[in-house]
């Protein structure tokens, strides 16, 4: 068994491998987090949701917290302006059958950061203590924080952060290795994150759980995250974009893309779920639209195939045209190899934001 195959526990759950998937707003619904799920994700996140939502009983927050049945470990995120706000969202949310809850201090939306929540409690160190103070005794669940290494390159405060959470009791913390202010541009700093984990876990009062996060775009990437900071486990966020198969890749420490065939059986089970999940409706398509385009990256003419699946109106429709494609090419045919890497949206120096690609008019995004 390697590394990243081993279980791991947090706060009292067990999970069965080291290879975590983000919560990732827009992206990380049911049927997204069930392909995850079944190609190797030990763990995997319902995205942020809003304290405010929470307090307001809002319907796509609570819609947000359904959790399907073959879903075997789930965590939600949640995020406030106050430790209070924080405190009685976390109470709510510990009624509801989550395995985990996550206290969000990273997320930089001008909208989220504006209204007090996500990275701006950065810029007040000691709300980082009340509320995960706060979160800890309003649940026995395992806890945890995600955060970035501090607002900006002239205020890492990563060490500071870490020790505040650890103090305070989390079970597990996540660590970004990016500012406020650094965009997908700027290349992930393992040096910052080893440091964040390193103040982690001289502070905790508890055991402690860390995880490395940022730029994990295949095996090699993920293997240098836990060769250079030593973290426990890592977490996958752009990486699975449309590549599922980075659970497996990771799981198996080597470059695995699947072949065209299976490309495919997952691509249409997914399609299976959406339509399982949001119904035969036009919002459906409208939803799965970019991940089929994630899906077809690295594969021959995407371009032409992009044309449909970025259009379509029903799930029907992109079963049809995944269908048609794969029919056209041989079977054992791979996404290019270097898919991640030389794909101008994603890579260590592209400007490529995929919050701001989807189409957030039907999509439930962070901020609207
Ligand atoms: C589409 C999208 C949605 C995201 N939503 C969330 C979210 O709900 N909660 C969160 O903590 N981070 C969210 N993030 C941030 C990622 O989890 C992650 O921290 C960041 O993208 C860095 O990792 P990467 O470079 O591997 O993508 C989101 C990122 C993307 C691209």
């Amino acid at each position: 068994m390697n590394f990243f195959q081993e279980p791991f526990m947090f706060g009292g759950l067990k999970v069965p491998n080291r290879v975590i998937l983000a919560p990732l707003a827009g992206v990380s619904d049911v049927p997204f987090r069930r392909i995850c799920q079944e190609l190797g994700a030990g763990l995997t996140y319902v995205e942020m949701l809003s304290a405010a939502g929470i307090h307001h009983r809002n319907k796509r927050t609570l819609d947000m917290c359904r959790r399907h049945s073959s879903e075997e470990r789930l965590g939600v995120q949640v995020t406030g302006p106050s430790a209070e706000s924080v405190r009685e969202a976390v109470r709510f949310l510990d009624g509801l059958p989550f395995d985990t809850i996550d206290l969000n201090m990273g997320c930089s939306v001008r909208k989220v950061v504006s209204g007090g929540s996500g990275s701006a409690i950065l810029s007040e160190p000691e709300r980082i203590d009340a509320t995960v103070g706060a979160a800890r005794e309003a649940t026995a669940r395992p806890l945890s924080v995600k955060t970035r290494l501090g607002v900006s390159r002239r205020a890492i405060s990563i060490e500071d952060t870490a020790r505040r959470v650890a103090r305070a009791g989390a079970d597990l913390f996540t660590v970004h290795g990016r500012t406020r202010c650094e965009k997908y541009g700027v290349a992930a700093d393992l040096e910052g994150i080893r440091r964040g984990i390193e103040a982690a876990r001289a502070a905790a009062v508890r055991p402690l759980v860390t995880v490395g996060n940022g730029d994990l775009l295949d095996w090699p990437s993920v293997r240098r995250m836990r060769e250079e900071t030593g973290c426990d486990a890592v977490m996958i966020s752009r990486g699975a974009l449309g590549n599922p198969w980075i659970f497996r890749s990771v799981l198996e420490e080597r470059t695995a893309h699947p072949t065209l065939e299976e490309w495919g059986d997952v691509v249409l089970r997914h399609l299976d779920y959406q339509e399982a999940h949001y119904g035969d409706t036009e919002l459906a398509a409208i939803m799965m639209r970019k991940h089929l385009l994630w899906y077809i990256k690295g594969y021959p003419l995407n371009k032409e195939l992009g044309a449909k699946v970025g259009y379509i109106k029903r799930i029907g429709e992109g079963r049809r045209y995944i269908m048609e494609y794969r029919a056209e090419w041989p079977s054992d045919l791979r996404r290019f190899e270097g898919a991640h890497k030389t794909d101008s949206r994603f890579g260590p120096n592209s400007k490529y934001d995929p919050k701001y690609e989807m189409d957030r008019r039907h999509d439930r995004g962070v901020g609207e």
